[in-house]
């Protein structure tokens, strides 16, 4: 930048910033991937707040002709919500073409997104890690189940958004376990992940980069669920239960308990190499032990409705300072100065 007399700046060209992402279109159902996508609302919120950043912003949808966009529009770097379109690593897919290019994007890698996307293996390596997760075991089609100590708890290895997770996920009976296991395998096609049930409390916790922090505990409130409905945010749950009162941020957890939960999710963090922005489940073990569920690289950022932004509101950031936040932490990875055009 050239330096004026008074001080003042001529501002550069501005950051061009292609938005990758997925549309949701018509209603989702619980076992189809429609249900991870983004609404309109969600995509047009994002790109005005990194329009309002001093950025250009240009929207590429992440459909099967995704390369091609990015050949023609070649942005300084790519904000990254995009889930993919199909397959074990559909997360990776964006990544994988932006490092392919040479353009840097927001968000996890290649290897980060495709390793938390794969429950199983996220958790070994969170486990070798010494980060504390439930005990479990990964059930591919055609096994059976383990013998292991009920209750247990039976989910998809490989989705996300609470697909496949439903009030008979908690199984109290082996019957319930082969059932549940089963159900998995023919619905989804992939391995099932049997896991010690945890039933302790249930929190989320944002995660930030450069420099790493965390964003206010958010927990899930089971109280005010209906009476008789088990402890377990279903998709049920996550689709019709989005009111304030489901949820407390912060918690009410004793310094000890908050600083733990801070210091898991940031290890978990690190230990799967994500970076700019993630999100980590955890919830806590009879004892009141917490465990890491899973670490969610792409997090939601509807506004005002996904943990993140609520999170963020809560510590002080609105919904345009945590996208560009995400966006700094990028920059910074990669050696780009968005604030040029401002
Ligand atoms: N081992 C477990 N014990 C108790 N509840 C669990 C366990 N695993 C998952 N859950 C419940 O299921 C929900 C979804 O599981 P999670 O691993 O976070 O997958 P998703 O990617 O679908 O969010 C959790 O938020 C939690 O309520
Ligand atoms: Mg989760």
């Amino acid at each position: 930048m050239q330096e004026l007399p008074q001080g003042r700046q001529i501002p550069g060209p501005m950051l061009r910033v292609g938005l990758a992402f997925n549309l949701r279109r018509g209603v989702p159902s619980a076992d189809t991937l429609q249900a991870e996508y983004d609404p309109p609302a969600t995509v047009d919120a994002i790109a005005a707040a990194l329009a309002a950043g001093g950025t250009t912003v240009s929207r590429l949808e992440a459909d099967d002709a995704f390369a091609e966009r990015m050949r023609a529009n070649s942005p300084d770097i790519v904000f990254n919500i995009a889930e993919g379109l199909r397959g074990a690593s559909r997360e990776a897919h964006v990544p994988a073409i932006c490092e392919m290019l040479g353009v840097p994007c927001t968000g996890s890698g290649v290897l980060a997104q495709a390793a938390c996307q794969d429950k199983p293996f996220a958790l070994t390596v969170l486990r070798s890690a010494g980060v504390p997760t439930a005990r479990f075991w990964e059930v591919p089609i055609g096994a059976s189940p383990p013998a292991a100590h009920l209750p247990l708890f039976v989910k998809p290895a490989r989705q996300g958004s609470s697909m496949g997770v439903t009030e008979g996920s908690l199984c109290r009976t082996r019957a319930q376990v082969a059932a549940q296991v089963r159900d998995i395998h023919e619905r989804f096609g992939e391995p099932a992940l049997v896991e010690s049930f945890l039933p302790g409390r249930e929190f989320t916790v944002g995660v930030l980069d450069r420099p790493l922090r965390t964003l206010p505990i958010r927990e899930i409130n089971f109280a005010e669920v209906p009476a008789g409905y088990p402890p377990v945010y279903t998709y049920k749950f996550k689709k019709e239960w989005d009111e304030d009162r489901f949820f407390t941020c912060p918690p009410d957890i004793a310094p000890a308990l908050s600083a733990r939960l801070e210091a898991l999710a940031t290890g978990a963090f690190r230990a799967l190499r994500c970076v700019d922005v993630a999100r980590v489940d955890l919830r806590c073990d009879a004892a009141g032990m917490p465990a890491v569920l899973e670490v969610n690289p792409l997090p939601g950022l509807s506004p005002g409705f996904s943990d993140l932004p609520c999170m963020a509101t809560v510590g002080g950031l609105s919904f345009q300072d945590l996208v560009l936040a995400i966006l700094d932490a990028a920059c910074q990875r990669s050696g780009l100065d968005w604030r040029r055009g401002a």
